[in-house]
This record gives structure tokens, C-alpha cells and sequence, in this order.
């Protein structure tokens, strides 16, 4: 059976970018694999300082993952920190790599670019996130389209090692599906916690009014493209072109129609997230976590070995 396996950093709320993006690809997925789904609690520390939010975030990714339909008997959902295979494996191949190399990434150069102070660890990031994936023999990552660059990291690493110390890493493929690659945010630019456009994906029906009734529409009196472009992840194609239709120069209506939609779509899961409670977490990651530390475990053995630290 092949593997999958995908995470997200628990560095603030879940938003709906996230959910159709990497969540969704994953929850449809996710049974025809062996599955692990991952918090990624050290990827987040890269940029969130304050403890009891990073705590916090991680139980709530857990129940997010939860309430979107991740059944923890048939995937393994672990926390990232709880194996320390994860930041072992990334010293082991960050003295395989070349600054120069790491310099490329997208994720690093655009915080420089923005002037933005960046630490080692974030120039680190995509070594990280090549060992979570390599630890595993992944086959297949679902993401959105931000996140192929790291793949791509994935498998130059994982050729770099197999070149330098034999057959040991798998070579793994992104999934990314075309329609949500890039989910746009409220500003119509693609949806971020990092440029403050997002649509909470769990969030009350007050903050979703407030964050749908701030979404940018021009004046042209047609159809709303920001709304109707974030309206298409939860109407099928003839309905939502009938009511845009009807609704052409009524942008209200069409952002009360899109609120309404959202809000069928998550109240039963946010319904049911809300009794997922914290000692369910706790137990769901102390099970998980035990699952993918013996083969993560395994995979280093072999590692050790390779490099000539093991006897
Ligand atoms: P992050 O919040 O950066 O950990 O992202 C978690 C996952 O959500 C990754 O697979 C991202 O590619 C995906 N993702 C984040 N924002 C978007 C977006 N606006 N559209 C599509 N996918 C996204
Ligand atoms: N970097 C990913 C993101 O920001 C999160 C992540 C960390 C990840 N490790 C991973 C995704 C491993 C897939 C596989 O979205």
C-alpha cells in the first residue's frame, strides 16, 4: 500500500484555504493509503513565541483535522515535536546541503524580500519538512500549489542522500488539485494568516459574516469575482451561475447568499468539533505519535548506519 501523508503548522486558526486546499485533497483520499496526518508544531515555531498559543494551536489543528472527517483509527494524526527523528534527520541532511541551495526557497526569499527578519530555522524550513516526508517513505503529498517548491526540496534531498550513501529515501509526489490550488483570500489575493484575508474555517457565524462582508468588489455592476471565486468552493456550477444572475448588481445578496452556504456547511462540523475535548486530543496524539515513532525509529537505524554514527 502506498503512503500519504501532509501536515499543516499549527500557527493560528484554520482557514478555508487550508480546508480546500491540503484538508479536503487529504479527507478524500486519505482511505485508499496508509495515512499520517501531522501537526506541525516545530514548523510553526519559526514564527509564534508565545507558549500557551502554541499549545493551544496544537490541540485545535487536532480537532480540526478531527472534525473535517479524519477517522484517527484509519491514519495516523501525530504531533511533530513528540519525534525527535524529525529534527535529528534535518541536522543529518542539512550537512548534505549548500547555502546556496537553501537561498532559492520562495518561502525564505519572500519574508527578505518583504524585510522581514528571518531566522535560521525558517531558512531551515523545507529541510524540516523533507524529513517529515522522508521519514515516512511517502509516496504522495497532498498541499496546495504554495507548497510545491518543498516538495520539489524533497526529492533533490532525498536524491542527494541516495546519491551519497546508497538507496535509502523514497522520492515523493505533491497532489495538488487544480481548482484549489490557490484559494483567493478576501482581498482576492491568495488566502493567508500572514496577510490577514482569511475566511476562519471554524469560526462563528459573526466573524464569517464579518469576514465575507469585507471581501474587496469592484464597482462595475456585474458580478462580484472575489465572492463568486470563493462562493465556487461550495455552490456547484449551474446553481452558483443562476444566482449570480439573478443577484447581477446586488453584491449584498450575493455576499448574504455566500455567508448562508458557508454556515450549512460547517455548523454540523463545528458542532460536532466542539465536544472533541482536550483529553481526546491528548489521547489521539499520544496513540498516533507512538505509531509513527517506531517507523520514523526504524527509518534512522538505517540512517545512523548509512552516515557511519552507529555501530
Ligand atoms: P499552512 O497554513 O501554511 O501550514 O498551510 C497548510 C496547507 O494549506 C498547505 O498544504 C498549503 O498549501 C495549504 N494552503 C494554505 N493556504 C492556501 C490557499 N490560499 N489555497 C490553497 N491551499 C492553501
Ligand atoms: N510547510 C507546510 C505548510 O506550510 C506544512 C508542512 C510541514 C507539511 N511539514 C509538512 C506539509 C509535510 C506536507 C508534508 O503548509
Amino acid at each position: 500500500m502506498q503512503r500519504l501523508l501532509t501536515g499543516i503548522q499549527s500557527s493560528g486558526a484554520l482557514h478555508i484555504g487550508n480546508y480546500f486546499g491540503a484538508l479536503k485533497p487529504f479527507v478524500d483520499m486519505y482511505e485508499k493509503y496508509e495515512s499520517f496526518l501531522m501537526v506541525a508544531d516545530y514548523h510553526a515555531l519559526t514564527t509564534l513565541r508565545e507558549p500557551e498559543t502554541l499549545r493551544a494551536n496544537i490541540r485545535n489543528t487536532v480537532r480540526d483535522y478531527v472534525a473535517c472527517g479524519v477517522d484517527q483509527k484509519k491514519a495516523v494524526i501525530f504531533q511533530q515535536s513528540r519525534i525527535s527523528a524529525h529534527t535529528e534527520l534535518t541536522w543529518i541532511l542539512n550537512c548534505l546541503l549548500t547555502m546556496p541551495f537553501l537561498e532559492l526557497a520562495h518561502a525564505y526569499k519572500d519574508k527578505e524580500a518583504r524585510g522581514i527578519e528571518t531566522n535560521v530555522g525558517l531558512f531551515d524550513y523545507p529541510v524540516l519538512m523533507a524529513s517529515d516526508i522522508l521519514l515516512y517513505d511517502t509516496n504522495v503529498v497532498p498541499v496546495g500549489a504554495d507548497q510545491k517548491q518543498h516538495i520539489e526540496y524533497t526529492r533533490e534531498i532525498a536524491a542527494k542522500f541516495n546519491a551519497a550513501y546508497g538507496a535509502t529515501f523514497i522520492e515523493p509526489k505533491e497532489q495538488i488539485l487544480r481548482d484549489v490550488a490557490v484559494v483567493p483570500g478576501t482581498d482576492g489575493k491568495k488566502m493567508s494568516k500572514s496577510y490577514g484575508n482569511t475566511i476562519p474555517l471554524f469560526g462563528a457565524k459573526d466573524e464569517i459574516t464579518k469576514a465575507v462582508m469585507s471581501i474587496v468588489t469592484d464597482s462595475s455592476g456585474e458580478s462580484p469575482t472575489n465572492v463568486y471565486n470563493i462562493h465556487q468552493l461550495f455552490k456547484g456550477g449551474d446553481e452558483l451561475a443562476a444566482l449570480y444572475k439573478a443577484n447581477k448588481g446586488n453584491y449584498k445578496a450575493s455576499k448574504e447568499a455566500l455567508i448562508e452556504d458557508i454556515e450549512a456547511f460547517i455548523a454540523p462540523k463545528r458542532e460536532y468539533r466542539s465536544h472533541i475535548s482536550d483529553a481526546d486530543v491528548d489521547a489521539i496524539l499520544k496513540d498516533g505519535s507512538e505509531k509513527a515513532r517506531a517507523i520514523a525509529e526504524t527509518k534512522m537505524a538505517d540512517v545512523r548506519q548509512k552516515i557511519g554514527v552507529a555501530f
